[in-house]
C-alpha cells in the first residue's frame, strides 16, 4: 500500500480481531512509527503502556463497562451525543459528517425496529434517553464494548509525559498537539500491517475514571492519559466512513 491509499484506507476498526496476538515484528514497527513523531523543540513527551495479559484488558474493560453505564444516565452527554449522531446511512452520506447510531449504540430491542420518525424525535430529545439509561438501557452497549476490550489481542495506553514540556507559554498545546500526530503515525503503521486500531474513549472521559486508570497501571501524577486504543488483526473489513468535501473546509486567501 502507498502512503495515499494508507492515509485514506484507515478505518476506526470497530469489529472483532483475529485472536492471535500482534506478531513481535509489527509490534516493532508500530512502536518505531511512534517513536518518530515530530515534537516541539524533540521533547518527544509520550510514553506508551502496552497491555497483553488478562488482567490489564479486565480493569480497563470493567472501567469502560462502568463508564458507559453512567453516561446512558447522563442527560447532558446523551445530549451532546445526539447532535453527531446519523440515523442512516443515506444521512450519513449526504451529511459528510458525524457517526452511524447503528455502529455504535445496540439500541434496546423495542427500539431496534421502530420507525426512523421515531428515533429522530428521540434523538431530538436524548435527554430522555436517560429515563432508558436508568431502566438499563446503558447495559447492553457496555458490556458488547467492553467485551471487545477484553478480548482485543493488545491494548495500548497512551501517555503524555509533562514534565518533558517545551519552552514557551504555548507549551502544553504543542505537546498536545504532538500526541495527536504520535496517534496518527500508528494507527497509519497499523493500517499498512493489516492490524486494526478503534479508540476507546469512555473510560478517559471522567477525572475519576482517569485517576484510576493511572492508579491502575502506575502511570506517573505528572502524565495525562491521553487515549486507549484497542488493536488486532482485522478478521474482516468493517466500517464506511464519510467525510465533508474539500469546499466545506478548504479556503484560498482568506474564509469567504
Ligand atoms: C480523539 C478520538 C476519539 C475517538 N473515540 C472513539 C471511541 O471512543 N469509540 C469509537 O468507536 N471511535 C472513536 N473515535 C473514532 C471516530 O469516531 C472516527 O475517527 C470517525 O468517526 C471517522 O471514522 P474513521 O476513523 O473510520 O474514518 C475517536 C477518534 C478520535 C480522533
Amino acid at each position: 500500500m502507498n502512503l495515499f491509499d494508507v492515509i485514506t484506507q484507515r478505518r476506526s476498526h470497530r469489529g472483532t480481531f483475529q485472536e492471535r496476538m500482534i506478531e513481535t515484528d509489527d509490534l516493532e514497527k508500530l512502536i518505531e512509527a511512534a517513536r518518530w513523531t515530530p515534537s516541539p523543540f524533540n521533547v518527544q513527551p509520550w510514553e506508551l503502556v502496552l497491555i497483553q495479559e488478562t488482567e490489564g484488558k479486565s480493569a480497563l474493560a470493567d472501567l469502560t463497562e462502568r463508564a458507559i453505564i453512567a453516561q446512558f444516565k447522563d442527560a447532558n452527554f446523551l445530549d451532546d451525543n445526539s447532535r453527531w449522531m446519523r440515523l442512516t446511512e443515506k444521512e450519513w452520506q449526504e451529511q459528510g459528517d458525524g457517526v452511524l447510531l447503528s455502529e455504535h449504540v445496540t439500541l434496546p430491542k423495542p427500539l431496534q425496529n421502530a420507525p426512523e420518525k421515531l428515533l429522530q424525535e428521540l434523538l431530538k430529545n436524548a435527554k430522555s434517553f436517560t429515563l432508558l439509561g436508568h431502566l438499563g438501557a446503558g447495559k447492553i452497549p457496555a458490556k458488547e464494548i467492553a467485551l471487545q476490550v477484553r478480548e482485543a489481542p493488545l491494548l495500548m495506553l497512551v501517555t503524555m509525559n509533562c514534565k518533558r514540556y517545551p519552552p514557551g507559554d504555548g507549551g502544553t498545546r504543542w505537546m498536545w498537539l504532538s500526541m495527536g500526530m504520535l496517534i496518527q503515525n500508528i494507527l497509519l503503521a497499523a493500517t499498512a500491517l493489516d492490524i486494526g486500531v478503534q479508540f476507546v474513549s469512555a473510560p478517559l472521559e471522567r477525572s475519576v475514571d482517569r485517576e484510576q486508570i493511572r492508579q491502575r497501571f502506575n502511570i506517573p501524577i505528572f502524565h495525562e492519559v491521553i487515549t486507549l486504543l484497542r488493536l488486532g488483526y482485522i478478521e474482516k473489513e468493517t466500517g464506511n466512513s464519510v467525510r465533508l468535501p474539500t469546499s466545506e473546509f478548504v479556503h484560498f486567501e482568506k474564509i469567504k
